[in-house]
C-alpha cells in the first residue's frame, strides 16, 4: 500500500486549521453524506456541499455551516451550474442516492463538470458490496452503477470506487438477519460463507481518508468486520445477552426464487430500496458473489473499525 503524502496526511488537523483547495460533496446532507462531510472536517479539510435548493434551508444543511462547511444551491440539470460549483476542487466524492436519474444521468453531469472544471479526481456513490462482476440483473442498483461506471472509466479523470460490503448499522433492523423476538439469525445458504459489513461512520470515515490520498487505486475494499452467519450468531449472543440459533430458511436458490416472487406481487418499481432489492443485496452476499476481495481496510492505519458485538450492545 501507497501511504498518503504529507500534504493530504490522514491524521487529524489541529481544530481551526483548514486544507485551502476544497472537496466537493453531492449529497451531503443524506446520511452518509453528513458522516462524510464531518470525518473531512475533523481531518481538517474545506467542505463544499453541493445541495438541491429545495435542501439548502434543511436542519441539515444548517448542521453543514455549523461544521463549517460551504453550502452551495446547485442545479443539477446544469453542467455549466455544476462546473462552476466544482472550481478549484481537488476531488469530487458523490453520495447522492437513488435510481437512473441519479446514479447514471445526474452522476454523468456531475462527471462531466469535474471534468470541464479540471478536477482531478471523482468518488463515485456506490458504497456496496463488490458489484464489479457481479451478473447483470442481479441486483437491479448494482447495474445502475456499472452503467455509470462505464461512463465513469472512460473520461479523463482519475476515480476511486469505495466497496464497504453491507452497512453494519442495517443488522440492528433493516436487513432480516438478526432476529430477537425469535432469538434467531435468519439466513440462506451457508452459514460459513464470509460477509463484508461496515459501519455507515467508518465508511465515511474511509472514504475521507481516501479523498485525501492521492495514490488511490480505481477500487478500494473495505470491511470493517468480515463474519459469517456463525459469526454474526456468535456476536449477536454475546452482545444481547441471549443465545440465538440458526434458521435455515433454504439455499441461496430459494431465495432466487423468492426475489422473484416478492419483485412480481410488489413491484415498487420507483423505490430505491424496495425489499425485493433488500433481497438481491442478501443473495449477492450470501451467495458469496459479492464478497470483497483483496481488502484494503488497513490501509489508514488510525481508523479504529466498529464490530457487529459492539455495534448490536449500543442502545
Ligand atoms: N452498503 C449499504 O449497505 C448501503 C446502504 C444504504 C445506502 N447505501 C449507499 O450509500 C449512498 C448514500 O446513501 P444515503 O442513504 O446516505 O442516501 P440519502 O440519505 O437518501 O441521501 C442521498 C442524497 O441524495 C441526494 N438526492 C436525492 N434525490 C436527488 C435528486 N433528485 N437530485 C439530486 N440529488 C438528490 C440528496 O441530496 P440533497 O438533498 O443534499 O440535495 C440526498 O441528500 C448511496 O450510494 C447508497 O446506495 C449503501
Amino acid at each position: 500500500m501507497a501511504s498518503p503524502t504529507a500534504e493530504h496526511s490522514s491524521e487529524t488537523l489541529p481544530k481551526g486549521s483548514s486544507i485551502l483547495a476544497p472537496i466537493v460533496l453531492a449529497g451531503a446532507t443524506g446520511a452518509l453524506g453528513l458522516l462524510i462531510a464531518h470525518h473531512l472536517r475533523r481531518r481538517g479539510v474545506s467542505v463544499r456541499a453541493l445541495v438541491r435548493p429545495e435542501s439548502s434551508h434543511k436542519a441539515e444543511a444548517e448542521s453543514l455551516r455549523k461544521q463549517g462547511v460551504e453550502v452551495v444551491a446547485v442545479d443539477y440539470s446544469s453542467v455549466a451550474d455544476l462546473t462552476k460549483a466544482c472550481q478549484g476542487a481537488t476531488c469530487i466524492i458523490s453520495a447522492l442516492s437513488g435510481l437512473r436519474d441519479i446514479i447514471v444521468d445526474t452522476q454523468t453531469r456531475l462527471l462531466e463538470a469535474a471534468v470541464a472544471a479540471g478536477v482531478p479526481r471523482f468518488i463515485p456513490s456506490d458504497f456496496s458490496a463488490d458489484f464489479t462482476t457481479l451478473p447483470e440483473g442481479s441486483n437491479r442498483n448494482f447495474d445502475l452503477r456499472r452503467e455509470f461506471q462505464r461512463r465513469l472509466d472512460t473520461a479523463p479523470i482519475r476515480a476511486t470506487s469505495i466497496l464497504n460490503g453491507m452497512f453494519m448499522d442495517l443488522l440492528k433492523g433493516q436487513a432480516p438477519l438478526v432476529q430477537p423476538g425469535i432469538g434467531r439469525i435468519v439466513y440462506w445458504g451457508d452459514a460459513d460463507q464470509p460477509l463484508d459489513f461496515t459501519t455507515m461512520v467508518d465508511t465515511a470515515d474511509f472514504t475521507a481518508a481516501a479523498a485525501l490520498d492521492d495514490t488511490t487505486p480505481r477500487y478500494l475494499r473495505v470491511a470493517g468486520q468480515v463474519a459469517s452467519i456463525r459469526g454474526v450468531q456468535a456476536a449477536a449472543s454475546q452482545a444481547l445477552g441471549q443465545p440465538f440459533k440458526l434458521l435455515r430458511v433454504g439455499s441461496v436458490g430459494v431465495l432466487a426464487t423468492m426475489i422473484k416472487v416478492t419483485r412480481t406481487l410488489m413491484p415498487a418499481p420507483n423505490d430505491v430500496f424496495p425489499p425485493w432489492q433488500g433481497m438481491q443485496y442478501m443473495h449477492n452476499m450470501l451467495s458469496g458473489q459479492a464478497k470483497l476481495h483483496p481488502l484494503d481496510t488497513a490501509r489508514y492505519p488510525d481508523i479504529r473499525y466498529t464490530q457487529i458485538r459492539e455495534l448490536l450492545a449500543e442502545k
